[in-house]
C-alpha cells in the first residue's frame, strides 16, 4: 500500500506546526523522519492516522484522496500508529489490551478471548515479537510494552505503521531486536514511518530519510550517501558537536555521600544492594549500567522519593537519609526524573505553572501570602528562551508541547536555580541533537560552578562523554568504578562490568 500527504498544513493557535507537507509513504519500505523537537513530526503523523483533521491538504492512499474523521477511520484504511508516550492499560493482560475496542465476541456476543489469544499468538510467531499473552501491562519492560503497541496495530491489519520514537525508551540490546522486527514487517510488505533523534538508528534501518524544519519538508537524503554529521546540519542548520568540550575537573568536598544504603522493594528484595558513592564538588560522576538494574531506585533514594532500609545518605554534610523531597530541594538539590509525565511535570497546567512546580512557595516567587505570577511569567519565559522550550506563549498547558520540549522544560526549571547537587537521570531521552548538545553543556557548567553532578543514563555514549567517573550497577550492587579523565576510561571495560562480568575481567576498575 503507498500513502501520499499531499499539501497538509496545520495550526495551533498561532503556530504553524505543518506548512504544506509533501510526503510519500511506499509499501515494504522504511520512511525515517527527522527534525528538531517541535518540527512537526508527531503532529504530521497524527493526521495521516486520522486523530488530526488538517487544515488543508489531503491524504491519498493508492492514487484515492481519503478523509478521516477520527482515528478509527485511519486504522479502518490500514494506517497504525505507535504515539511516543504509550497508551496501554497497566492492569490488562496483553491480548485484552490489544482486542481493546475491537473485541471478537462469540455466538452469544460475549468476549471471545481465547479467539483473541489465538491471532495474538499468531501475530507474535510471524513477526518474532515474542510477546506473552497472559501477562499483565505493568509486570513486562518497556521493551516488551512497546511491542505489545506493534501487535496491537497489526492485529488491526495495519498496513502502514507509524512508529513515533519507539526506541527512546529502549536499552541498546533491544534497538537490535527492535530493528529485527522492523525488517521482518518491512519483508512482509509493509510500509513504516520511524522516527527518532538517533542518527546511527535512522541509518542503520531506512531505506529513505526526510528531514522537517519548521513544520516544513527541508531535506531529502538516501541513508547509504549520508553521515551523522550531514543529518545533524540538515536538521538543526549548523554543524553540531557530537563530543562534550570540557576541561579536567576539580572535584572538592564531598556534596553527596552514600553508605551501605539498602532499599527492598514490595516483595523484600534487596533493590539497592548496600551501595556506597560519593559526589564530589565540581565533578561529574556517572552511573552506568543496564536499566532495571537499581538505578531508578538509586535516584529515588538520593532525592527522597522512596524510602531506604538501611545505610546513611549525607547531602552537603548533612545527613539526609529521613529528609522530605521538599528539604532537599530546598537545601540545593536538583532532580531531572527519568520519566518526565509521572514525576517531572503535570500536563494540564501551564508552562508557566511547571517552571515552578516545586519551588512557587519560595521567597523569590512570593508577595506576602501570595504566589507572584508576573514574576514567575517573566522568569518561566527567561528559562523557555535559554533551554529553547518553543512555545508562542508560557500560559499554554505544558500538554501541548512537543515531547522534546516538555523534556527542555523540566531540565531548564531544575538547572536555572542555585544548586548544590544535580542528580540527572536519563536528562537528555527525546532531544534532538542540538538540544542535546546545550544541556551537555549546561551540565558541564553546573559542575564547573562548583556543584556535584549524578547522571543516570542508559546511553553509554552519554556517561562516557560527560562522566570524570564512572560506577557500574548491576543487580543493585556497584560493582566497578572507573577513573574517566580525559575520557581514560577503558569502554570494553565498562560495558562487560554492565554485564556482570566478574571482578577480575573489569581490572580497569579502580579502588
Ligand atoms: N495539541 C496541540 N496543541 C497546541 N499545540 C500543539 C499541539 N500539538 C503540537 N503542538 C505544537 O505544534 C508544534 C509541533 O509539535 P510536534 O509534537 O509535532 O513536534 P515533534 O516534531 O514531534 O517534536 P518532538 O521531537 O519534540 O517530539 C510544536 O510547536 C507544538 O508545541
Ligand atoms: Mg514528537
Amino acid at each position: 500500500m503507498d500513502v501520499e500527504l499531499r499539501g497538509i498544513t496545520k495550526r495551533f493557535g498561532t503556530v504553524l506546526a505543518n506548512d504544506n507537507v509533501n510526503l510519500m509513504i511506499r509499501g515494504g519500505e522504511v520512511l525515517g523522519l527527522l527534525g528538531e523537537n517541535g518540527a512537526g513530526k508527531s503532529t504530521m503523523m497524527n493526521i495521516l492516522s486520522g486523530l488530526y483533521s488538517p487544515d488543508a491538504g489531503e491524504i491519498v492512499i493508492d492514487g484515492k484522496a481519503v478523509a478521516f474523521e477520527g482515528p478509527g477511520d485511519g486504522i479502518a484504511a490500514g494506517i497504525g500508529m505507535v504515539h511516543q508516550h504509550f497508551m496501554l492499560v497497566p492492569v490488562f493482560t496483553v491480548a485484552e489490551n490489544v482486542v481493546l475496542g475491537v473485541e471478537p465476541t462469540g455466538a452469544l456476543g460475549h468476549l471471545d478471548l481465547k479467539k483473541a489469544r489465538a491471532e495474538v499468538e499468531e501475530i507474535n510467531e510471524k513477526y518474532g515479537l515474542h510477546v506473552p499473552a497472559d501477562a499483565l501491562i505493568e509486570d513486562l519492560p518497556v521493551g516488551i510494552q512497546q511491542r505489545v503497541e506493534i501487535l496491537k496495530v497489526l492485529f488491526r491489519e495495519a498496513d502502514v505503521l507509524i512508529l513515533d520514537e519507539p526506541t527512546a525508551v529502549l536499552t541498546p540490546q533491544e534497538v537490535e531486536e527492535f530493528f529485527g522486527i522492523v525488517r521482518s514487517l518491512k519483508e512482509a510488505g509493509k510500509a513504516i514511518v520511524f522516527i527518532t533523534h538517533k542518527l546511527h538508528e535512522i541509518l542503520a534501518v531506512s531505506d529513505r530519510i526526510n528531514v522537517l524544519r519548521q513544520g516544513r519538508i527541508t531535506g531529502e537524503g538516501d541513508p547509504k550517501a549520508l553521515s551523522e554529521a550531514d543529518l545533524a546540519e540538515m536538521m538543526v542548520g549548523r554543524p553540531v558537536s557530537f563530543t562534550v568540550d570540557k576541561a579536567v575537573a576539580q572535584p572538592g568536598k564531598p556534596m553527596l555521600e552514600m553508605r551501605n544504603v539498602v532499599m527492598l522493594d514490595d516483595g523484600d528484595d534487596l533493590v539497592l544492594d548496600h551501595v556506597s558513592l560519593t559526589v564530589r564538588s565540581g565533578e561529574v560522576l556517572g552511573v552506568a549500567g543496564v536499566q532495571g538494574n537499581g538505578q531508578t531506585e538509586l535516584v529515588e533514594a538520593i532525592a527522597g522519593l522512596e524510602r531506604t532500609a538501611s545505610g546513611k545518605i549525607v547531602f552537603d554534610g548533612e545527613d539526609i537519609t529521613h529528609a522530605s523531597v521538599r528539604e532537599r530541594h530546598r537545601q540545593g538539590m536538583a532532580h531531572i526524573p527519568e520519566d518526565r509525565h509521572r514525576m517531572g511535570m503535570i500536563a494540564t497546567f501551564t508552562i508557566a505553572e511547571n517552571m515552578v512546580l516545586n519551588s512557587y512557595y519560595d521567597e523569590e516567587y512570593t508577595r506576602g501570602l501570595s504566589v507572584d505570577w508576573g514574576h514567575v511569567q517573566e522568569t518561566a519565559a527567561a528559562f523557555c528562551v535559554d533551554f529553547d522550550v518553543r512555545t508562542p506563549s508560557v500560559f499554554l498547558p505544558a500538554g501541548n508541547l512537543s515531547g522534546g520540549n516538555q523534556q527542555k522544560m523540566v531540565v531548564a526549571r531544575e538547572l536555572e536555580r542555585q544548586t548544590k547537587l544535580v542528580i540527572a537521570s536519563q536528562p537528555t531521552r527525546g532531544l534532538d541533537v542540538g538540544s542535546i548538545e546545550y544541556i551537555h553543556k549546561r551540565l558541564i557548567q553546573s559542575r564547573d560552578e562548583g556543584d556535584g553532578v549524578m547522571i543516570v543514563s542508559s546511553e553509554l555514549d552519554e556517561i562516557m562523554g560527560l562522566s570524570d567517573r564512572i560506577v557500574v550497577m548491576f543487580e543493585g550492587k556497584i560493582v566497578a568504578e572507573f577513573d574517566n579523565t580525559a575520557g581514560s576510561a577503558d569502554r570494553n571495560a565498562v560495558g562487560l562490568a554492565m554485564a556482570g562480568a566478574s571482578g577480575e575481567t573489569t581490572s580497569g576498575a579502580a579502588a
